[in-house]
């Protein structure tokens, strides 16, 4: 079976991180988000897949290559200009003349795929698409089915007296590629605000295949965060990798140190939180929930909760970079500097004591 995976978009939203790596690119775990969702479908014997590149396509194609090295064949579509969601598969049409899986290129999930495909099969639908249950269905498109789970309507941001279920698209659909015939060639045209209301219209059967699997999609920091707490905590077992640590430094509950990483003494490591390759922290530092990108340099007796720094951030010693702060590449911290909470910093800024 073929997959599409829709990595186009300019992820803004995930910003300042998105500045200069692509939304698919940014590690998870210390390895590129991409490659999570790559032996995801590897794992189902989808080993056929489409990608459709849009922004900065040149990073995943050096990457990923042919795909060989990953065990799948990988076919890459770039679009001159942003073509949406279905726009992005038409152009893709070529590739496609039997049922297949899209994905959007932002999503973590233990999703059943064979079961999904057991349930499009059953329903014989034009369309299924994956739902997942969310608290506050009130910002989201909610999708509602009727109690075999065909779809009736799809409701934009409901107002709380709209609600009638916490239900949403979860971004992973199994089409019947005849369905692209209602998509405009080379126009930008998306699945969940034209194709799909357009089918429904039309009559056609559009089924909800919902389930209670692990979804996180990773549009903003605060959920790309979210994702390495939440997969350390399940999976965060015989994850480090080689890295000298003073025999004074203590880490605590998971912690991923990558590859010729240097802790040094009284250093403190609370966990959940990875530190990428290369990365330095010196005497005294504290570092609790944070995920480090490549090469970062924390100060001596620095203190980092719970926020993100890009690649070759450097840290100044006693700064304190509190909860929600995001850090883009090469931002270099002046010594003890208070950050406000949840700040943003644009790659290459330099920030003076405050
Ligand atoms: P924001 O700018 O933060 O909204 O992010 P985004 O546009 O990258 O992501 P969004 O959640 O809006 O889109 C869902 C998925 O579709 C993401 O994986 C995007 O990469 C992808 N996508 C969005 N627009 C396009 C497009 O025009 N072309 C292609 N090929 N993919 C797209």
């Amino acid at each position: 079976m073929k997959a599409v995976i829709l990595v186009g978009g300019e992820g803004t939203r995930l910003r300042p991180l998105t500045c200069n790596t692509v939304k698919a690119m940014v590690p998870v775990l210390n390895r590129p988000f991409l490659e999570h969702m790559i032996c995801y479908l590897r794992s189902y014997e989808i080993r056929d897949i489409i990608l459709t590149l849009c922004h900065l396509p040149d990073s995943i194609r050096s990457y990923f290559g042919d795909g060989s090295k990953f065990g799948v064949k990988l076919t890459y579509i770039v679009e001159e200009s942003p073509l949406g969601t279905a726009g992005a598969v038409k152009n893709a049409q070529r590739y496609l003349d039997e049922p297949f899986f899209i994905l959007n290129g932002d999503i973590f999930t233990d999703l059943d795929l064979g079961a999904m495909l057991a349930f499009y099969k059953q329903t014989r639908a034009k369309v299924s698409i994956a739902l997942t249950p969310v608290e506050n269905p009130t910002i989201y498109g909610v999708v509602e089915t009727d109690a075999q789970g065909r779809v009736r309507h799809f409701i934009e941001k409901p107002a709380w007296g709209e609600v009638t279920t916490n239900l949403i698209n979860a971004g992973i659909y199994l089409l019947n590629p005849e369905v692209l015939s209602g998509v405009p060639q080379d126009t930008h045209f998306m699945f969940e605000h034209h194709l799909f209301p357009q089918l429904l219209d039309k009559g056609e059967s559009i089924y909800g295949y919902s389930s209670e699997a692990y979804w996180i999609d990773i549009g903003t920091p605060e959920k790309y965060l979210k994702l390495h707490h939440d997969l350390l905590k399940r999976y965060g077992e015989g994850l480090t990798t080689q890295y000298s640590i003073h025999p004074s430094a203590q880490t605590e509950g998971k912690v991923l140190i990558g590859s010729e990483c240097h802790i040094g003494p009284r250093v403190r490591i609370e966990g959940p939180a990875t530190l990428g390759p290369g990365s330095r922290i010196e005497e005294g530092a504290q570092i609790s929930g944070a995920v480090l990108w490549r090469n970062v340099q924390v100060g001596r007796q620095a203190i980092l909760e719970n926020c993100i720094a890009g690649d070759n951030c450097f840290i100044g010693s006693g700064s304190f970079i509190p909860q929600g702060s995001v850090l883009g590449d090469n931002v270099v911290i002046e010594s003890k500097s208070n950050l406000p909470p949840s700040s943003r910093i644009w790659p290459g800024t330099k920030v003076v004591k405050h």
